[in-house]
């Protein structure tokens, strides 16, 4: 029986790379793509969301266009990354499916109630807000979600987006402090391990030499992305952080971490949008989060173009 999945995502490159990933594995049925404002404002990630179910010939997933504004604070993008259009290197048809008519945030809360508890994990792959507005408008869908698995926070790797923040929980800190302090089972891929997902020389011609549209599209994004990445921390190429929640299911056995606890800054100026993560368990705060470490990255990249090679 394949995993029912939501993907909460605000695409971006490896938000884009995460999404292919996931329609082309059979072991996950994708239930809905839920958009939310993040790398770019919300028209952009929606209109990239339909691109790249279209790109993966999956016309019939349902996209849904979600909160357009962080819960408490105004919106900060990252087009010094992904480009101005938040997808910078295909050139990607105008899509032509549409929105869906409901707010993702229904969509979410709807789809909970209506399956069997349990059986729904949700995969953020940008900021929190619409997992933390569903939490708040419907409480009763927490113990029914099977699990979090979430791109986002740094703890040895600390933040990309100020000194002491990574972007997904920085752009919303509120939210993120919603969802991690929510006892919903949480599995976490911060920069510490997407980090070292990195899409080298061969491995980015390993995609373009499959040929495909996808292929040479996904070759087209890292391209793009890594320029930032290389230029910033002198890396190896782009980092696929977003891929790495979509291959924890599918491979959770080439992931390690801790069941730690985690908690997120909501009011310091210098700090907001820390993930302080107890991985030397020196409080005792109660475990909340897997927080994953390491990763097998040839194994990663080996799923990734397998994958990518049956779209
Ligand atoms: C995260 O922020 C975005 O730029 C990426 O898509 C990823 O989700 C990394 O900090
Ligand atoms: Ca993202």
């Amino acid at each position: 029986m394949p995993r029912n999945i939501i993907i909460d995502t605000d695409p971006g490159q490896d938000d884009a790379v995460a999404i292919l990933l996931a329609l082309a594995s059979p072991e996950l049925r994708v239930l809905g793509l839920t958009a939310v404002a993040g790398n770019v404002p919300l028209p952009l990630t929606q209109l990239n969301a339909l691109k790249v179910c279209e790109l993966a010939g999956r016309p019939d997933i349902p996209v849904f266009a979600g909160c357009a504004e962080p819960l408490a604070r105004r919106l900060v993008t990252a087009e010094h990354v992904h480009g101005k259009t938040g997808l910078d290197g295909p050139d990607l048809p105008a899509p032509k499916m549409r929105l869906q008519d409901r707010h993702a945030v229904d969509f979410i809360i709807e789809t909970l109630r209506r399956e069997p508890s349990g059986t729904v994990t949700i995969c953020p792959l940008g900021p929190l807000t619409n997992i933390a507005t569903a939490l708040q408008k419907a409480p009763d869908i927490a113990p029914r979600i099977h699990e979090i698995v979430l791109m986002g926070g740094a703890y040895f790797e600390v933040g990309n987006i100020t000194p002491a923040a990574e972007f997904n929980i920085y752009v919303d800190p509120e939210a993120a402090d919603i969802v991690f302090k929510s006892g919903i089972p949480l599995v976490v891929m911060p920069l510490d391990v997407t980090h070292k997902a990195l899409v080298t020389r061969p491995r980015v011609e390993a995609f373009r030499a499959l040929g495909t549209r996808t292929g040479i599209a996904v070759a087209e994004m890292t391209d793009f992305f890594e320029r930032f990445d290389i230029g910033k921390y002198g890396s190896e190429g782009a980092p696929l952080h977003d891929p790495c929640v979509i291959a924890y299911l599918l491979q959770p056995h080439l992931f390690t971490g801790r069941h730690i606890n985690v908690e997120i800054e909501t009011s310091s100026e210098l700090t907001l949008g820390m993930s302080v993560a107890d991985w030397w368990r020196v409080t005792d705060r109660a475990a909340n989060a897997l927080f994953i470490g390491d990763l097998h990255a040839e194994g990663f990249f080996g799923l990734l173009t397998e994958r990518l090679a049956r779209l």
